[in-house]
């Protein structure tokens, strides 16, 4: 167990891709911190220099205080757990968990006690003798990670673990690992696309754009107050309604105007009149008023839609005001057609959440209270969106970023990373009689992240 370090680590590909970008970290130990952010963003990238599987371009990574930089995989005491979790198809759970340990020369004994352990904290001691076909895929999963913990590594490093089980069982594991990683009080990284799994799981989250750490801390911080539009935008679902506004004089205070609509800005948010801003507030901070409602702080809109989520109840409507259409917002509604449409020239698609029950039908009109204390604003003007009223934006500006990532299946992304001794070797299928072919379910990205993870048990 130990801290790890990463400091101002930059990662610049030999094509010129900058894909991580004076990443400045320091973890705690056993702290498990998780990198978020969109595709291509250099989650992998920063998780894979940390583990040694990639040259670092610039800055250190420090475990236990100690640089690490030139030190080998194998010598930095690290386990690396993949999205492809490649069990030995042949062995059973019991030789797929002692694998490494074996291979590693470890004495019988040993890899008893250790398999045993494991298996008894990963529930999986019924299952020693079954063959991974006869698995469920959260049991295999638990297989992936026993053959980590058996290691007992210096630190857990996690690259999307869950994204090959179903929605479900992700849910299920990922509290599993949120256990597992608290008993075992093993510093990780845990790297993730998915906001709600990096809120969940945990202690620190830290949001990566293009390369550039935009905001790291505790899930609830990230929540409350976003340093940047992007972080606003990412971290919290349905995201953050967004608008374009215009600070008002109201008779000695301040208000927030766009369209017809008006809110206070609350007190301690000092923007002078004239200003243009983000606003921003979350669904949840959006009700039904009861009755009657103070100046200020309702929004007096037509109901679109209605979504009747079982626990409780979303309404879309429509704020007569330009959205968001700051690089940031455009780059995540990019991803759905249905997103990109609440993006058109001129409107903003917003949505509250309200209690069930609600009885607010689709074409009613309904009058809102949002909670003004709860507004967010951000600065359109400076870089990235930052958040206006106290909190700084701590890194410098996103680098341009123009290559996306292709998924691993190009064969470039191997360059220079892997031992390739050792990979020749897995190819010819003179691994302890494993043969690539016996993964054929497995696409092209599949059997290159099926590499990757035996070459780690070579090294
Ligand atoms: N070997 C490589 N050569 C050149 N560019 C690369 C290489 N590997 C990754 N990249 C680029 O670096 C950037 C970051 O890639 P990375 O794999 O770290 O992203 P990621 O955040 O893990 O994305 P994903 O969520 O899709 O896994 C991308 O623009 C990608 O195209
Ligand atoms: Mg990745």
């Amino acid at each position: 167990m130990a801290t790890i370090e990463l400091d101002h680590l930059t990662k610049v590909y030999p094509d010129g891709t900058r894909a991580v970008d004076g990443l400045h970290l320091e973890i705690a130990d056993g702290e498990l911190v998780v990198f978020v952010g969109p595709s291509g963003c250099g989650k992998t990238s920063a998780l894979r220099m940390v583990a040694g599987l990639e040259d670092i371009t610039e800055g250190e990574v420090r475990v236990g205080g100690k640089v690490v930089n030139d030190l080998p995989p194998k010598a930095r005491d690290m386990a690396m757990i993949f999205q492809n979790y490649a069990l030995y198809p042949h062995m059973n759970v019991y030789d797929n968990i002692a694998f490494g340990l074996k291979m590693r020369g470890f004495d019988r004994a040993e890899i008893r006690r250790r398999v045993d352990k494991a298996a008894g904290i990963l529930g999986l001691e019924e299952v020693l003798a079954k063959r991974p076909r006869h698995l469920s895929g959260g049991q295999r999963q638990r297989v992936a990670m026993g053959r980590a913990i058996v290691r007992e590594p210096q630190a857990f490093l996690m690259d999307e673990p869950l994204s090959n089980l179903d929605a479900k069982l992700r849910v299920q594991v990922r509290a599993e690992i949120a256990r597992i990683q608290r008993d075992l009080g093993v510093t990780t990284i845990y790297v993730t696309h998915d906001q709600s799994e990096a809120v969940t799981l945990g202690d620190r989250v830290c949001v990566l754009r293009d390369g550039v750490l935009q905001q790291v801390d505790r899930p609830q911080v990230l929540y409350d107050r976003p340093a940047n539009l992007f972080v606003a935008g990412f971290i919290g679902s349905p995201a953050m309604n967004l608008v374009q506004a215009e600070i008002v004089e109201r008779g000695g205070t301040r208000a927030a105007r766009f369209g017809p609509h008006e809110l206070s800005v609350p007190e301690g948010v000092h923007l002078d009149a004239g200003r243009r801003v983000m606003l921003g507030i979350r669904p949840e901070d959006i009700r039904l008023a009861g009755g009657q409602a103070a100046a200020g702080s309702t929004l007096d809109v037509t109901v679109d839609i209605r979504e009747d989520m079982g626990a409780e109840v979303f309404l879309h409507f429509s704020v007569d005001a330009p959205a968001v259409t700051a690089e940031a917002l455009k780059e995540m509604a990019g991803e759905e057609a249905a997103e990109a449409a609440a993006y058109q020239h001129g409107h903003s698609a917003w949505i509250a959440r309200v209690a069930r029950g609600s009885e607010v039908r689709e074409g009613n009109r309904a009058l809102l209270a949002v909670d003004t204390r709860l507004l967010h604003f951000f600065d359109p003007a400076r870089s990235g969106g930052a958040r206006v009223a106290g909190e700084r934006l701590e890194s410098g500006s996103a680098a341009p970023n123009q290559i996306r990532r292709q998924a691993l299946s190009s064969v470039d992304a191997l360059d220079g990373a892997l031992p390739v001794a050792a990979l020749l070797e897995l190819v010819r299928g003179d691994v302890d009689g494993t043969a690539l072919s016996d993964h054929r379910d497995l696409d092209l990205t599949g059997v290159l992240e099926v590499l990757l993870d035996l070459a780690g048990d070579l090294v």
